[in-house]
């Protein structure tokens, strides 16, 4: 079988997990943990970057160290991996749900403003399978209404909008280091912001808001939490950020593959890569038209035949049970696109000849 996305392991991970390992350094406190927050946010380019457990902590960490709360609403698509909406329930707030665009499959910011309402504090854009979010419309729209932008960048981590990585363009952004995401520490997230106040209150929260007193004793000013990131993840996540740049060229080098294997179709639309933006194509994409022979369920099952694994597009989270009461704006193009879409293999290690074998499937029908 042919794998939608499994990790790539190929650099200094042995060593820097056997350096934990052989100095008994290996829980929350470590050279690793300060080294893999340095070189992130020095890759992302923004002052500070605060180690979590995964990438849903991350999130919750980012509504905590904003003070969003119980009455609050947050704008988040529908259309994404459930986490994002869950850490807003988490910290007592309320999603207000938004479609998507048709050629992106990212959050339509031309349908925000009509969804803010006094209670709307925050707008958590979520870049999901590689594209960007149209962010200067998302920005201007929080300036003019002073909301937050928590960006959910998990699964474009690598991706740019007009030269800059996505993540560091609201005021916080967030990642997840699983292990189908372009580099993994196995479970791990991080969140970064370039306001260096809002990334020392983010790592205070995190870390129990441990104060040592001068005699020793722990000192807690506030309520806090445990998301830290053990060292030994942490060497993880430093010996794959040493190779981000590479393994983001083969995903783009994938992606190209992909299209001309795939041009002209009859019934499927390719992903797109707007102009300004750089798309990772973190899971390469398609869309399974009415035109098309077969519906995408039946698509899916004949590719396992076949020996490959795919996977429908997430469902939308406002038609899932905790979630169906929930405001929502217009959902025409999330609940089309969910019943089209199909992620197709994307790992680093994918070959061109297994590309060509998914394809000649897709073809064949
Ligand atoms: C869009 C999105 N947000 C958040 C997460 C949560 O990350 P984690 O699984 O590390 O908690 C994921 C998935 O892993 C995701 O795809």
């Amino acid at each position: 079988m042919i794998p939608l996305c499994v990790p790539e392991v190929r650099g200094n991970e042995w060593k820097y997990i056997k350096e934990c390992l052989d100095t008994n350094w290996v829980s929350s406190a470590g050279a690793f943990v300060d080294r893999f927050e340095d070189r992130f946010a020095k890759y992302m380019n923004v002052k500070s970057a605060v180690v979590t457990m995964n990438g849903t902590s991350a999130l919750e960490l980012a509504l905590r160290t904003l003070n969003i709360g119980i009455g609050d609403e947050v704008i988040v698509s529908s259309m994404t991996f459930i986490s994002p909406v869950n850490t807003i329930k988490y910290v007592g707030a309320e999603p207000v749900f938004v479609d998507v665009c048709r050629d992106t499959w990212v959050m339509d910011a031309d349908k925000v403003e009509e969804l803010i309402t006094p209670k709307t504090k925050a707008i958590m854009p979520v870049h999901i399978y590689g594209h960007p979010v149209d962010m200067d419309k998302i920005m201007d729209i929080a300036n003019r209404h002073s909301l937050y932008v928590i960006e959910d960048a998990t699964e474009s981590l690598a991706s740019e909008y007009k030269g800059k990585k996505v993540g560091s363009i609201g005021h916080i952004g967030c990642f997840s280091f699983n292990g189908n995401k372009l580099i993994t520490t196995g479970a791990g997230g991080m969140l970064i912001t370039d306001d260096e106040k809002l990334g020392k209150r983010a790592k205070y929260l995190s870390t129990q808001t441990k104060t040592v007193l001068p005699n020793g004793s722990f000192y807690h000013e506030e309520i806090g939490y445990n998301f830290r990131m053990p060292n030994l993840l942490a060497a993880m996540g430093c010996a794959q950020l040493e190779n981000i740049n590479e393994y983001s060229n083969i995903k783009r080098n994938n992606a190209s593959l992909y299209n001309k294997f795939l041009y002209n179709i009859k019934g499927i639309t390719l992903p797109v890569e707007r102009e300004g933006v750089k798309n990772i194509y973190w899971l390469y994409s398609i869309l399974v038209e009415d035109e098309y022979d077969i519906s995408r369920d039946e698509l899916i099952l004949q590719l396992k035949k076949n020996g490959v694994q795919s996977r429908p597009f997430f469902m939308p989270v406002h038609d899932m049970p905790p979630y169906k009461e929930c405001k929502a704006g217009d959902m025409s193009v999330t609940d089309d696109i969910v019943k089209r879409g199909i992620n197709l293999p994307s790992s680093v290690g994918l070959t061109e000849g297994e590309i060509k074998q998914v394809c000649d499937v897709i073809k064949s029908i």
